[in-house]
């Protein structure tokens, strides 16, 4: 993607460098006792008050008639090859640097055009609504794509419980700004912290994923632990990661990657393979560990979306 005020030159290489052991595997062979015996009790323990290690089994996961039974790719391909800009913007880092990253405790505030403005702990959030597994394919606007099994429910259970105001048309998801704890927020690479928004009815659509776990436990951090957006008809960058602030709007956001390039980059980023980005065709696509690449389908393939947009000139709309 492209870099505004770039330091750092990014890298856009389609196969991992490497992969790497994942991260749990790390962390317990590192000896960090009290983590693998939180992992070990095979509970989502979310009273414990403060942990550098987030993956926990996540129990009585429900199906979801929205998954995908394609191929589901490798674990420690998709925790370890990470678009995370405030840790880096090398696909490899963000899991080595995140390893640290304070989850708990974390509060969402709910602002904006709503009834009552609020802020939510993490843990209350978590019990809206029962968990599902949902297998989602999540394609990247860089030509690059995976199948993951995401946890979370839709985020239309927590929009109801914020209750926004007849005259919100829109929800902007704000992450969080902590130079101290994330390296990439101390260079100018994006204006900072992460901006994404959705239109109401996007947000409210049930297969907009509020996500908090992926391969049976939460999230690693730098999948964007603890909390995180999963539109998986949406070039992946909609799927803002780490959100702290959700706020109702009249007006339509202005989300971080349109801000740095707007020629480049929508508001929409629906995935189309007949609108290229200015700089690469959006045709095709690889999914990482596959050599040969295959064709993007629209919608990425969630065709049950195409209705929000009738009537509405895509390419206009990018
Ligand atoms: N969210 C934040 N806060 N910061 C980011 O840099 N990158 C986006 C999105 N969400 C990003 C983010 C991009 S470009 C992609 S492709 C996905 O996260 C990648 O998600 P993944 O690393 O879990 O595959």
């Amino acid at each position: 993607m492209l870099i505004k005020k770039a330091d750092d030159i990014p890298s856009s290489e389609i196969t991992p460098k490497s992969l790497y052991l994942n991260r749990r595997k790390f962390l317990v062979a590192a000896g960090l006792a009290g983590a693998a015996a939180a992992a070990a009790k095979g509970i989502l323990d979310i009273a414990s008050p403060e942990r550098a290690y987030a993956e926990e089994k996540i129990p009585n996961l429900q199906k979801s008639p929205f998954s995908t039974n394609e191929k589901i790719t490798p674990e420690q391909t998709v925790a370890n090859y990470n678009n995370y800009y405030e840790f880096s913007t090398e696909k490899d880092e963000p899991a080595k640097l995140a390893t640290k990253f304070r989850t708990h405790p974390w509060k969402v505030k709910i602002e904006g055009d709503v009834s009552k403005k609020q802020e939510w702990d993490i843990d209350s959030i978590l019990k809206f609504a029962p968990a599902e597994e949902r297998i989602y394919r999540h394609r990247c606007v860089e030509g690059w794509s995976i199948v993951v099994p995401w946890i979370g429910f839709s985020l239309s259970e927590l929009i109801k419980r914020a209750d926004p105001l007849g005259k919100a048309k829109f929800v902007e998801f704000t992450t969080i700004l902590d130079p101290s704890q994330m390296p990439g927020q101390t260079r100018n690479v994006l204006d900072w912290p992460y901006v994404e928004g959705l239109r109401m009815d996007e947000a409210m659509h049930p297969l907009t994923l509020l996500c908090f776990g992926m391969y049976g436990t939460t999230l690693p951090n730098q999948d964007g632990a603890p909390l995180r957006l999963v539109v998986p008809w949406k070039y992946g960058f909609k799927s803002a990661k780490a959100i702290v602030r959700i706020k109702f709007t009249e007006k339509q956001p202005v989300n971080t990657w349109n801000r740095s390039a707007p020629n480049e980059y929508g508001f929409y980023s629906n995935v189309n393979p007949n609108v290229d980005h200015p700089r690469w065709s959006q045709k095709t696509e690889r999914r990482l560990g596959e050599f040969l690449k295959r064709p993007t389908l629209m919608f990425n393939g969630y065709d049950q979306v195409a209705s929000l947009y009738s009537g509405m000139d895509l390419k206009k709309y990018f």
